[in-house]
């Protein structure tokens, strides 16, 4: 529904898929195996992982096929699993390695039918939001969501068609998978 109206428009140039869930109603992150549960886990791998793969089956076909265009959903680094040296959070860790390997898998898809195009995960730092305000920590570069975006919109403007298939990281850097 969504995706046909956006498509009335024409077709879009920069898809930014910014959803995401780390704590809410009956969610925490879990410090232990011990705190696992199924339903936390599978809300937490709904939002996460599996709605912006669904914004990717409907929005990535509407991307055009010429000139560069930019399918990026805000990831973290918290989902690389080799920069994982603390544990814990584990739901939103594995959906956010989950939607890694999704955004991963759909270049390689997108490469053959739009080689102009890409399609990438971003890390935006810790940004002062709902989201991350009960675990900001003094010490850390908190942004404001402004400059976050800013910073974002800077690291999506310097995107090259070899970048797709990508994670980056608020400066532009590789986040390691
Ligand atoms: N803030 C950080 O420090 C930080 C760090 C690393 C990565 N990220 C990532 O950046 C992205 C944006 O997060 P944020 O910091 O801007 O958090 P936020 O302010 O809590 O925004 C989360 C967004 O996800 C939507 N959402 C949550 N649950 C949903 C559901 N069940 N169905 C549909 N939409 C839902 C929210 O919609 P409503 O407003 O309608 O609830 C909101 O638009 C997330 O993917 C997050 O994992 C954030």
């Amino acid at each position: 529904m969504c995706a046909r109206q956006v498509a009335e428009l024409g077709n879009p140039r920069l898809i930014v898929v910014a959803t995401g869930v780390l704590h809410g109603d009956g969610l925490q992150p879990e410090k232990s195996w011990r705190q696992l549960g199924a339903a936390q886990m599978a809300e937490t791998f709904a939002v996460n992982a599996i709605g912006p793969a669904l914004l990717m089956k409907h929005f990535l076909p509407l991307l055009p096929r010429d000139g560069k265009a930019v399918f990026a959903a805000l990831s973290a680094r918290v989902g690389s699993i080799a920069d994982n040296g603390r544990g814990g959070w584990y739901s939103y860790r594995a959906s956010k390695a989950a939607l890694n390997q999704l955004i991963r898998t759909a270049s390689i898809e997108l490469k053959r039918l739009k080689p102009q195009a890409i399609c990438i995960a971003l890390h935006p730092g810790t940004v002062l939001t709902g989201l991350s305000a009960p675990f900001s920590k003094s010490g850390l570069d908190v942004q404001l969501p402004d400059a976050a975006a800013e910073r974002l919109l800077r690291v999506i403007d310097a995107l090259e068609s070899e970048d797709s298939g990508s994670f980056l990281d608020h400066r532009g850097e590789q986040v390691p998978w």
